[in-house]
């Protein structure tokens, strides 16, 4: 049988010194985030950002976020305000992306922002991209490595199921401590955000000691959060106690029922483990050919947000 793991390789120096060569040479690797994994490429090279969204299967009109090893690198891209950075001291590196306008001089592709005039620019905190950063000369854009539309992958072996050999290396930070991407704010007009994720918006606003509104407008300013995403490609039902026949149920906190159907996201119901098992959970029942998942009321707070916009996209049907 074909080993589909074998592109997967420890975070040694001397491996992420072969995915430098790799990028180096306009090439895609798969990186560990602390949110999700990422499929990353030199931020500065149309060519290597064309295989990302080639690989994805992205639509073209969906920018990526470029990764970063420090602010400084930022302020050569991007036009940094004032709550960039009290916010970038206080949560990066970590799950928060920022939305900056970008500037003229930026060496940064293209085609990784779509030609807009904004850039989304994240510090990420797992240890080996960081290394891997901090020995190359550009900045990586990397979207989430799964095919457009489909489950994120927190671990190695998923973004090998989802391309096999096609990315020839993916460096194994293990699990995703984090397990849901990143929060996305607009930091070009009054802070918004734009994607819930990681970072739970309402410690942001506590934080700035400003109302953050939800971005709400005819204008997609995100056009990643737009459509069915997420998605394990069997239809989702939210806010249910029971399974339908043949599916598989995911519950949320001490339950009392045990069954080769039913999935928990958290016995303690801690929205954080949730959180951090969620994607796993969801490719799981897939991988297991259940034929539906119905999922428990997951409170709307805190991370709760960030897991039910993740399923109500799942759950969108075009
Ligand atoms: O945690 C994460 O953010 C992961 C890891 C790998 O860092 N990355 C990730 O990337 O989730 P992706 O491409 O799957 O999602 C990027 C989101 C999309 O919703 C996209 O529309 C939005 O960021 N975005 C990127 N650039 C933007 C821009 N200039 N303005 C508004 N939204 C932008
Ligand atoms: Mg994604």
């Amino acid at each position: 049988m074909k080993n589909i793991y074998s592109n997967i390789y420890k975070p040694t120096n001397n491996n992420l010194t072969k995915a430098k060569i790799i990028v180096d040479n306009g090439g895609v690797v798969a990186v560990p985030t602390e949110t999700v994994y990422g499929l990353a490429a030199n931020a500065y090279n149309n060519k290597a950002i064309q295989k990302i969204y080639s690989l994805k299967r992205r639509p073209s009109r969906n920018p990526l976020i470029v990764h970063f090893k420090n602010i400084e690198s930022i302020k050569k891209e991007a036009f940094i305000n004032k709550n960039f950075l009290k916010l970038v001291k206080k949560f990066s590196p970590g799950p928060l992306t920022y939305i900056l306008k970008k500037k003229k001089i930026s060496k940064i592709s293209k085609l990784a922002n779509k030609g807009l005039d904004t850039i989304a620019v994240r510090i990420p905190k797992e240890k080996n991209i960081i290394k891997l950063l901090s020995i190359l000369k550009y900045p990586l854009a990397a979207p989430s490595a799964n095919k457009s539309k489909s489950l994120s992958p927190t671990t190695a072996k998923h973004v090998a199921e989802e391309f096999g050999k096609s990315v020839k290396m993916i460096i194994d930070g293990g699990v995703c401590k984090i397990g849901i991407e990143s929060t996305v704010i607009d930091l070009t007009t009054t802070p918004k955000i734009l994607r819930e994720g990681g970072l739970s918006s309402k410690i942001i606003e506590k934080f700035l000691k400003v109302k953050l509104t939800e971005y709400k407008s005819k204008i997609v300013k995100s056009p990643g959060q737009i459509g069915l995403h997420y998605s394990p490609g069997i239809p989702i039902y939210m806010n249910r106690e029971k399974a339908t026949q043949g599916g598989a149920l995911i519950v949320f906190g001490k339950k009392n029922y045990n069954n080769h159907n039913i999935f928990n996201l958290s016995i303690n119901g801690k929205l954080k483990d949730a959180a951090k098992n969620f994607f796993n959970i969801l490719r799981i029942i897939k991988n297991k050919k259940f034929e539906s998942i119905s999922v428990n009321k997951i409170p709307n707070k805190d991370l709760g947000k960030a897991i039910n916009e993740r399923l109500k996209r799942a759950s969108f049907y075009e």
